[in-house]
């Protein structure tokens, strides 16, 4: 056999946000445009290894060295391997990921994957470890879609890079950059590829999705994101619209107007509070109050009277009292919350916050946390027990189980739905009637 012809294999690790994840497909999409590299699922037997890391808390840090102590060893073993480390640790820590680790060949940088491909010849030709992470491009996107790989239903579709507020506590300014905003044409003609390859619904993805503006060249104006969702919505075949993440501080009545005339938006919006507390929220430079957030869902609720809202919270920002974390459960019940996030604060190195005198001790926190998780999943499960009995549209993703008639979907508030039906549905957007919701982690539908 020629050598030339053995491929090389590629083994890829994720960690971090629906960003990461996003990253993660591009890095697939261009090296496999490359003929001489194939992905593979097992470590064992591969040639280079590729972590993409998050730094959002500071778990994910230690856990990259972990990681790299196992590729070591199979380093050890065949010195030929290439390891390289990108996303947002390798942002933040650059050079010294590699003092701690010097097997390690690359360092790339969340706006730097495009570059891979060359990166990796030069890892193969030049024994020198290869740091590049110098931000501010948005070369990537130009690989964002693979008709071959992409063959989905629902897609992700990048029109922001990085985030300009600063919110105290947040390492994502530092790592991913200030803002960068796509081409308004060029978000457009991809949603356009994606239905080509049957996408129906699609996911607009950035840190501040809803900061989105440009200026529109042809028509020589302003273009926001609200005219980015009304152009979108006349796309034929894209029945369905998310977006994550958008801030309360620009979630403007331009933009709450656009569930009035814009069907495909879905009934669901993961919109972050954080804490309940005003106190809180000015510490955490979030720009808004709890009265201007409740002012923003009152007006969504006239329009869409059934949407169910998310959030993200933090619980033991420094110096949150057990008045504050009141506070923020209050808000919860008030707002009737839906599935939310919520995360114990992490002190990140370079934000303001990390400067505050946090004395509140882990445990007590830790109490907090759990308090708060109850209670947002027993709303959510009223959430779930109040669709019993009512009709949902889906999109058939696919086949459920082992069973080629149960197939499966999503509804628009999240919850994924078996339901019997014959395989020629998948990639169909239906009607089902819920009619049992005490599976654990789906409800059982019927076609109507
Ligand atoms: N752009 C988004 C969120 C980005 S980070 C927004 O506007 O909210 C995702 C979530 O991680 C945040 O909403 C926050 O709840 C959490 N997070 C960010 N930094 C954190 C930290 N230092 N400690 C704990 N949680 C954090
Ligand atoms: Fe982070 Fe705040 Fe931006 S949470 S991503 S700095 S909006």
């Amino acid at each position: 056999m020629n050598i030339k012809n053995i491929k090389k294999k590629i083994y890829i690790k994720t960690w971090g946000c629906q960003m990461n994840e996003h990253d993660s497909s591009i890095i697939k999409n261009i090296l496999m445009r490359k003929k001489e590299y194939i992905l593979t699922n097992n470590p064992e037997n591969s040639d280079i290894f590729i972590l993409n890391t998050c730094s959002i808390r500071e778990k994910a840090q230690e856990k990259l060295f972990h990681q790299l102590g196992r590729w070591k060893k199979i380093k050890t073993k065949k010195p030929n391997i290439i390891i390289a480390v990108g996303g947002c640790v390798a942002t933040q820590e650059g050079k010294r990921i590699y003092q701690r680790a010097k097997f390690i060949n690359i360092i790339f940088g969340p706006q730097t994957i495009h570059k891979l491909p060359e990166l990796l010849k030069q890892a193969y030709k030049n024994k020198k470890i290869i740091i590049d992470i110098n931000t501010k491009s948005l070369q990537k996107f130009k690989n964002s879609i693979n008709t071959k790989i992409d063959k989905k239903f629902t897609s992700f579709v990048s029109i922001m890079e990085g985030c300009n507020k600063y919110c105290s506590f947040c390492i994502v300014p530092y790592t991913r950059g200030k803002e960068v905003h796509r081409n308004n044409y060029e978000i457009i003609s991809e949603i356009k590829k994606l239905t080509k390859i049957g996408v129906k619904e699609i996911i607009l993805l950035g840190q501040n999705v809803n900061a989105y503006n440009v200026y529109d060249n042809v028509y020589q104006k302003k273009y926001n994101f609200s005219d980015l969702l009304y152009e979108i919505s006349e796309i034929p075949k894209i029945h369905r619209i998310r977006y994550i993440t958008s801030h309360p501080m620009e979630f403007n009545d331009n933009l709450i107007e656009a569930y009035k005339n814009i069907p495909q938006l879905t009934n669901f919006l993961h919109l972050p509070l954080q804490s309940g507390s005003n106190r809180i929220l000015k510490l955490m430079k979030r720009g808004y109050t709890i009265e201007q957030y409740e002012e923003i869902i009152r007006k969504l609720k006239n329009i869409r009277p059934k949407i169910n809202i998310s959030s993200d919270f933090i619980i033991g920002f420094p110096g949150e009292t057990k008045e504050d974390f009141q506070k923020t459960l209050n808000i919860i019940s008030k707002i009737n919350f839906d599935t939310s996030y919520s995360f114990i604060y992490s002190k990140r190195p370079g934000t303001r916050a990390a400067k505050l005198i946090d004395n509140t001790p882990i445990e007590e926190k830790k109490k907090r946390l759990a308090i708060l998780q109850k209670k947002i999943i027993q709303q959510s499960f009223q959430w779930r027990r109040r669709m019993l009995g009512t009709v949902q549209s889906i999109i058939v993703e696919g086949v459920a189980g082992n069973n080629i008639q149960e197939l499966r979907g999503r509804t628009e508030n999240n919850r994924i739905v078996h339901f019997e039906g014959h395989p020629k549905l998948i990639g169909k957007f239906i009607q089902l009637k819920i009619i049992d919701i005490n599976y654990k982690t789906y409800l059982k539908g019927t076609i109507i």
